[in-house]
């Protein structure tokens, strides 16, 4: 298994290109099940996870052809109904192939996702929200079975946003019949992104960014080119990783709009950050001001950034605390940065107390899911002496070649096979 080995120190000095977004490819793939016929996608990144879902797709039949970030997806061919385990078990989001295929051919059966290192991650919300547009849902030997003749349009409510959910049962009730509604829906950019995607294919979908969401049902939709949107929680932590060395860093490609809660709480840090268009430049401030942080679905504070804010309130002036509301699990990044020499306390299981300290110190940690794996990187980059991060595979799974990136900004980091 591949480590990432770091010595701490250098400043972040460069450019940046930010990659296409994970957490917007993963749903507009799995929307290219909707169309009888070819999706081609630009932009997409080259990570673990959209390897995954291609591997899912090819597998239901479809053809997919891929080079440099483009995707060409041909769902006419897709000849099987059922997502197996060996193949979701890699990856929770294939739970998105279950709303398209059984709007598409009436009936799907997807496995089950099993249990996952931040939290319980239900799906819930996805299979009753089925239920409302006339699914028949069973769960037996570890699978999801969804039945309908035709799906047929109905309000549904989530007791909470989730964007997973939202976008599951938006692509099923674009091929409805009648009128959905969801309510309390998630407002992250990766469901406009989708919303849009699928109204280019000929959906009717209005409110997609707000909390109500209606989807008028079409009979079929139609080929397309998708372009997949910056990823931000790539941005926000290259931001993160510039304030954290006091280094100066000017990302490109990304869209500020979309990370208005991580631009000001990194302002709030002391950090100087200027905008000039789909630039973001970022410069540390030798003395880091200690900030609180709770975590909450867009436009409030993202999970996804938690860690990564986590690891720069170590080496703050003073204290911080942290509150994750979303997932139960998400601190485990926490027990890895005590090695290295932080300061950190959790109490309630959801709440840390971060109490700045001089400096970090190198050790051998070890990654525990995607976003803790990028805060272990940013504390090697200010630690002191060398750190090896193990499980990598993690960082893997949603940062396009991240060592090249930060070694070209002048960190000291490198791949150890
Ligand atoms: N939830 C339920 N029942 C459901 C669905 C969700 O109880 O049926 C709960 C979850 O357990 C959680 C909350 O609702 O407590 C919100 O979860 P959500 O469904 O919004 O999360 P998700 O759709 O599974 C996506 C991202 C995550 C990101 C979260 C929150 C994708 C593929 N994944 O997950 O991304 O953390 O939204 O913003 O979009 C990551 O990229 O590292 C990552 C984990």
């Amino acid at each position: 298994m591949d480590k990432i080995k770091i010595i701490g120190g250098q400043k972040l000095h460069g450019e940046v290109k930010i990659s296409g977004a994970k957490n917007a490819a993963l749903p507009l793939i799995a929307s290219s099940i909707l169309v009888n016929g070819k999706t081609c996608f630009t932009n997409v990144p080259d990570l673990m996870d959209i390897s995954s879902i291609k591997l899912l797709l090819e597998d239901l039949g479809a053809t997919c052809e891929s080079s440099d970030n483009y995707l060409e997806v041909n769902g006419s061919s897709i000849n099987k109904i059922e997502a197996e385990y060996d193949l979701v078990r890699k990856m929770r989001a294939s739970i998105l192939v279950l709303g398209p295929l059984v709007a598409r051919f009436g009936h799907a059966k997807v496995s089950l996702p099993g249990g996952c290192a931040i939290g319980a991650r239900p799906v819930n919300m996805h299979l009753s929200g089925l239920e409302a547009l006339g699914a028949n849902i069973s769960i037996e030997h570890g699978y999801i079975e969804a039945k309908a003749g035709k799906l047929i349009g109905n309000e549904i409510y989530f007791d909470m946003p989730t964007v997973t959910g939202t976008e599951n049962l938006m692509m099923a009730a674009t091929l409805a019949k009648g009128t959905s509604v969801l309510r309390n829906a998630a407002r992250e950019p990766e469901i406009v992104a989708l919303a849009d995607a699928l109204i280019k294919m000929g959906a009717k979908i209005h409110g997609a960014g707000t909390a109500i969401i209606t989807i008028e049902g079409v009979k079929e939709l139609s080929s397309v080119d998708i372009e997949i949107i910056p990823d931000r929680i790539e941005t926000g932590t290259f931001m993160v990783a510039a304030a954290a060395t006091n280094g100066d860093v000017l990302i490109k490609g990304c869209e500020p709009d979309h990370i208005g809660g991580i631009i000001s709480k990194l302002k709030a840090t002391g950090s100087r950050v200027e905008i000039v268009a789909d630039t973001i430049r970022v410069k540390g401030n030798s003395s880091i001001k200690s900030i609180d942080i709770k975590t909450l679905p867009y436009p409030g504070f993202p999970t996804d950034m938690q860690a990564q804010f986590m690891t720069l309130m170590t080496i703050a002036k003073g204290n911080s605390v942290i509150h994750e509301s979303i997932f139960e699990n998400r601190f485990v990044h926490a027990n890895e940065l005590l090695r290295m020499g932080a300061d950190i306390s959790i109490s309630s299981g959801n709440i840390a107390m971060v109490r700045g300290v001089k400096k970090l110190q190198a050790a051998q940690v070890m990654a525990s899911d995607l976003r803790a794996s990028a805060s272990l990187v940013i504390a090697g980059l200010i630690a002191e002496g060398t750190t090896v991060i193990s499980r990598v595979y993690h960082m893997d799974r949603g940062y396009e070649g991240i060592e090249k990136k930060f070694s070209l900004l002048g960190a000291n980091i490198e791949r150890i096979k």
